[in-house]
């Protein structure tokens, strides 16, 4: 049962969103007014490779106190990690996907590399929201789509490898497609560790490195100083599922994808909700 401030803090929401409020009960999703689809196909840098990790690589521990929702990773082991990294699915499934595990983070909730609000409408209506974003014009824009979705405090500009927020002051961090284009990962995540309480929760979504000795990850290295120049400083070939192991991070939820593309075919994206013990 919703609370009565949780109720009003709703509709101002959904009136700031331009949604009539009777159109939503509290707690259910508006539909987002700019949809995550709608990004241009560069910002999401995917790349065709079949991922080699599994969820097997990843710890499995006791969810997040705040996790409103019953844990969604009924399965485990390798068996079923090698199914999961031969899923193959489409834009609109990893948008529903997305959608989902933004949508588990609940509490003080701090999003790196916000962009311009793409996961406003993915975010529980209850969270208290902090962004942080670098780019200035995507910051301003970021800050006035936070204003109407009812967000009051302003974005950080800040880099993630240095955020400005005292140690264990969020609930849980949220970044989508930011971990590719972060100058250093594992300072970023350290960070990260840094800021979140302990049992923090984490939602990772990226498009990541593709296996080791394959022919995609030899064009993904070609590719990564090109991309890395031209492309906001997105590189093709990191192999995040590593890189959140060694911060220390512990999945509770992780599920690598191949998401069909054009013209260079399926790319390998993770989704990874965990937390920092
Ligand atoms: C590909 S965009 C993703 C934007 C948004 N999260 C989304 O899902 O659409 C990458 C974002 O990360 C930001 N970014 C780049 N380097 C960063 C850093 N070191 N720390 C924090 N954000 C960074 C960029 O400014 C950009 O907004």
């Amino acid at each position: 049962m919703p609370s009565a401030t949780s109720a009003a803090s709703t509709t101002a929401k959904t009136i700031a969103a331009g949604i009539s409020p009777s159109a939503i009960t509290p707690g259910r999703r508006p539909q987002n007014p700019k949809p995550r689809s709608s990004r241009p196909a560069p910002e999401r840098n995917r790349l065709s490779i079949a991922p080699a990790y599994g969820r097997a690589a990843f710890g499995v521990g006791p969810r997040h106190p705040l996790d409103a929702r019953p844990p969604t990773c009924s399965h485990g082991g390798m068996e079923q990690a090698k199914a999961a990294t031969s899923d193959l699915i489409d834009d609109d499934r990893l948008d529903d996907l997305e959608r989902e595990f933004v949508g588990r983070v609940r509490g003080r909730v701090l999003e790196i590399g916000a962009g311009e609000g793409e996961n406003f409408g993915a975010l529980h209506l209850d969270v208290e929201w902090i962004g942080l974003e670098p780019d200035a014009e995507r910051r301003a824009e970021l800050a006035k789509r936070a204003r109407e979705w009812g967000h009051q405090a302003a974005p950080l500009d800040a880099m993630a490898e240095a955020i400005p927020l005292p140690d264990r002051s969020v609930d849980a961090v949220v970044a989508t497609y930011v971990l590719c284009s972060v100058a250093d990962p594992s300072v970023a995540l350290a960070e990260v560790r840094r800021v979140l309480v302990p049992g923090g929760r984490v939602v990772f979504v990226d498009h990541v490195a593709a296996p080791p000795r394959t022919a995609k990850r030899v064009v993904q290295r070609i590719a990564t100083p090109f991309t890395a120049r031209f492309c906001h400083g997105c590189h093709w070939d990191r192999d995040t599922a590593r890189t959140l192991v060694e911060a220390g991070f512990v999945g509770d939820d992780v599920r690598p994808f191949r998401v069909r593309s054009m013209p260079f075919g399926p790319v390998p994206t993770l989704l990874f909700d965990g937390h920092a013990p």
